[in-house]
């Protein structure tokens, strides 16, 4: 019987109950001149955030790329064929041609350099126009997601990983897999945490969806994703210097912790919500929050549809609560963030700025209202802005 907490702690017991651990060093854990003459393959930016995920145990309970029982049950009913939840296959393609050439044990190579390793257990076609549908509700190329997935080979690889050394990337300060986390909330005592996803610089809404979930939690993981986003979204870079900046003068140290999420960005919204809130578990938060079009992309999915799927599994199998926002901004006449839920006025009371009028006025070099963005803030995304042009 799955439960939220262990016995022992209040951190959240692993999706299938144990955290997985696929990092094994050369020279340490195995002897590298086993590898020699294994046929390589050179990775994506994002195979190898999912690499990372999968052998850090972010992605618990999988211990490799999925295999075509999984891939078919996740995309048809948003399970592993063991009935676990699990809403987006994470699949290694590759072209026919690499799949006549890779079998057995598999090097990863990502800029060249030895990464990981993956065994090949299994190969099946991907059947992408049925993934597409399934997964994002689209078929049309015009949608990044889908568009990533008609750019990858047509062939699956599956089987388990390991990864040599986790990756510390462009944050090694802020650079935690889901046990070094853990080890943060234990420490820090923390009795329950929330989790915050964001692909989008910080605003004032998201601080208030943040604040107000922690009045009611102990910790704050501040947790941007900072793998491949589409061409237009702000850099990470960018991102988490304004958390940086943001958290120094307006959050409470002690409850607070920015760490980075290694992902890559799907847009798949609901479908990606999912595993967005369980892979938030395996790093230790009992709860995620999920506000307007979560993971969402152009008018794609409807505005709480990410907030309603959940509704598919139970509590217990999510093992994570959903703390549901509706569309939030800052009311004039009520003189702080609102949302429809809290504020009377109609909407010529509110402030509301699309994120082409923000950048418009960060490239014009002109300030954003302070009700919408920290000023703080507002100066690191102007640099960004008026350095990019
Ligand atoms: S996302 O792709 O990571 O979801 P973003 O960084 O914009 O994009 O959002 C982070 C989280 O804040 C998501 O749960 C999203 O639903 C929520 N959110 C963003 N802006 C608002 C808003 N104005 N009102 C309510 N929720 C919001």
């Amino acid at each position: 019987m799955p439960t939220l907490m262990t016995e022992t702690t209040s951190l959240p017991t692993p999706l299938g109950g144990t955290l997985v651990n696929r990092v094994r060093r050369p020279g340490h854990d195995f002897d590298p001149a086993s590898l020699d003459g294994r046929p390589r393959i050179e990775i994506s930016e994002r195979t190898y955030a999912d690499l990372e995920l999968i052998a850090t145990g972010a992605y618990s309970p999988l211990t490799g790329f999925v295999d075509e029982a999984d891939y078919a049950s996740v995309i048809e009913r948003m399970r592993l064929a063991d009935g676990t939840p699990w809403s987006i296959p994470i699949t290694f393609p590759v072209t026919r041609e690499d799949a006549a050439r890779l079998s057995g044990t598999v090097v990863l190579t990502f800029g060249g350099q030895d990464v990981g390793t993956l065994d090949v257990q299994e190969h099946y076609d991907a059947r992408k126009a049925w993934e597409a549908r399934e997964v994002y509700r689209t078929e049309d190329a015009a949608h990044p997601g889908v568009a990533a997935l008609y750019a990858q080979g047509d062939v699956n690889l599956a089987g388990p990983v390991t990864l040599f050394e986790v990756p510390r990337g462009a944050f090694p300060m802020h650079h935690r897999t889901p046990a070094e986390v853990r080890q943060v909330i234990e420490a820090r005592g923390w009795r329950s945490t929330v989790a915050f996803q964001t692909r989008n610089p910080i605003h004032r809404a998201h601080e208030y969806l943040q604040k107000v979930a922690l009045e009611l939690v102990d910790g704050l993981l501040l947790h941007p994703l900072v793998g491949t986003t589409k061409g237009d979204d702000v850099p990470a870079t960018t991102r988490v210097e304004a958390y940086e900046v943001l958290l120094e003068k307006y959050y409470p140290q002690a409850r607070t912790l920015l760490s980075v999420y290694p992902a890559a960005m799907r847009y798949a919204g609901p479908r990606e919500a999912i595993i967005h809130a369980l892979s938030r578990r395996n790093y230790g938060a009992t709860h995620f929050i999920v506000g307007r079009d979560h993971a969402g992309v152009g008018s794609y999915y409807g505005t709480y549809d990410a907030q309603e799927i959940f509704r598919t599994f139970t509590a217990e199998e999510l093992g994570i609560r959903i703390l549901r926002f509706e569309h939030t901004f800052y009311c004039q006449s009520c003189g702080q963030l609102v949302s429809p839920r809290t504020c009377p006025h109609d909407s010529s009371h509110h402030l509301v700025l699309s994120g082409t009028k923000v950048r418009e006025k960060l490239r014009a070099g002109e300030n954003l209202p302070a009700e919408f963005t920290r000023p703080e803030v507002a100066e690191v995304l102007r640099r960004a802005y008026t350095r990019a042009d």
